[in-house]
């Protein structure tokens, strides 16, 4: 089979595409046959080498496919089954081995495709906006990269939660794009200062909450703009790491929480998966969320997937397809 292989940790040209023999599952797991792989922000993080990975190793996080074959012991997924999953290294390929606990069926009407681009960041959405901090009628978010994968179904479920949406973009296409997902107000923080936008909508008191995927470059004027006791859910670093800082800051800034989640510790049992992925699944299906394909690429061009994601010339998700 194919495969993309990190060699070595460095630029996109580091993803190569070689040749590797099928894997065999061992108890437990499910040999996969991949349809769609999802490109995803923590991949860019593996390959760089800030997220732990010992070359040679095979990156992306998510997929969606075909169950070939079941190792002993599995009774979540059978041959034959269609399934996607999130958060198991190794889905830049044509077949993959995923623990079976980690597979989910997928509902009819839901396709591949629609699948890979789901798993990873609508879980994610579901997670910040139903458990780190569960969004209702009246509160008000801040959304950065508001176009991005992730922060357009942030956007979708805090407003089916009956949140007031604010959200950054980089560009006015990618705020106009965040706007149709439903943002009440979108600031293109290139251009404009996002601290006096917000102040300026919430008339000098903030937001409940700030969902940061952008990290070095949002991160501290974010502080700014958090209402007493609110929260800063940290979730990603786009634009770089935030550097080690002195936490009576969050003191100063009015007794405000910080948190940096992952989906690992957001799925940690069964039932927690199956509830996320139902959900995310059964919105889709239903109309009720929107997912926004931007760009497929042939399994062989993941390095340009690669460059468009960090070059921030993408909306929405990217897949792969072997
Ligand atoms: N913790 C978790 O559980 C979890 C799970 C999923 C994703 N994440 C994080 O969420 C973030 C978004 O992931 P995604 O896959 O959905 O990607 P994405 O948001 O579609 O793409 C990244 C976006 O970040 C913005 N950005 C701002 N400054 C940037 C810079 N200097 N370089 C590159 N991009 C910059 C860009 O949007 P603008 O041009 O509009 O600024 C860019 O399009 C990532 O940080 C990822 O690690 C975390």
């Amino acid at each position: 089979m194919k495969i993309i292989q990190v060699q070595k940790h460095g630029g996109p040209e580091e993803l190569k595409y070689v040749d590797a023999p099928v894997p065999r599952p061992a108890p437990g797991e499910a040999l996969v046959k991949i349809a769609a792989s999802g490109v995803n922000f923590i991949d860019v993080y593996f390959r760089i080498g800030l997220y732990k990975a010992d070359p040679p190793f095979t990156p992306g996080n998510e997929a969606s496919g075909t169950v070939e074959a079941v190792g002993e012991g599995v009774t979540e997924v059978a041959p034959g089954d269609r399934v996607a999953y999130a958060m198991h290294r190794g889905s830049y390929a044509e077949y993959t081995v995923v623990p079976a606990k980690q597979l989910v069926r997928l509902p009819d009407g839901i396709d591949f495709n629609t699948a890979a681009a789901a798993m990873l960041q609508g879980m994610t959405a579901h997670y910040l906006t139903h458990s780190t901090f569960p969004l209702k009628p009246g509160d008000k978010c801040l959304v950065h990269a508001a176009a991005g994968g992730a922060g357009r179904l942030i956007v979708q479920m805090a407003k089916m939660l009956g949140a007031t949406v604010y959200g950054t973009a980089g560009t006015d296409e990618k705020a106009a794009i965040a706007k149709e997902a439903g943002a009440d107000e979108m600031i293109v923080y290139t251009r404009q200062d996002f601290v006096a936008e917000v102040k300026k909508f919430t008339n000098g008191k903030g937001v409940d909450v700030v969902y940061d995927s952008v990290g070095q470059s949002t991160f501290l004027k974010g502080l700014d703009i958090i209402r007493p006791r609110g929260l800063m859910a940290l979730f990603g670093q786009s634009s770089g790491a935030v550097p080690p800082f002195d936490p009576s800051i969050l003191n100063q800034k009015g007794s405000l929480f910080l948190t940096r989640p992952s989906l690992a510790t957001h799925c940690l049992t069964r039932e927690e998966l199956l509830w996320r992925a139902g959900d995310v699944l059964n919105w889709i299906a239903s109309g009720k969320l929107k997912l926004r394909i931007d760009r497929t690429y042939a399994l062989r061009d993941a390095a340009e997937a690669h460059r468009d994601l960090e070059g921030r010339k993408t909306a929405g998700k990217l897949l792969l397809i072997p």
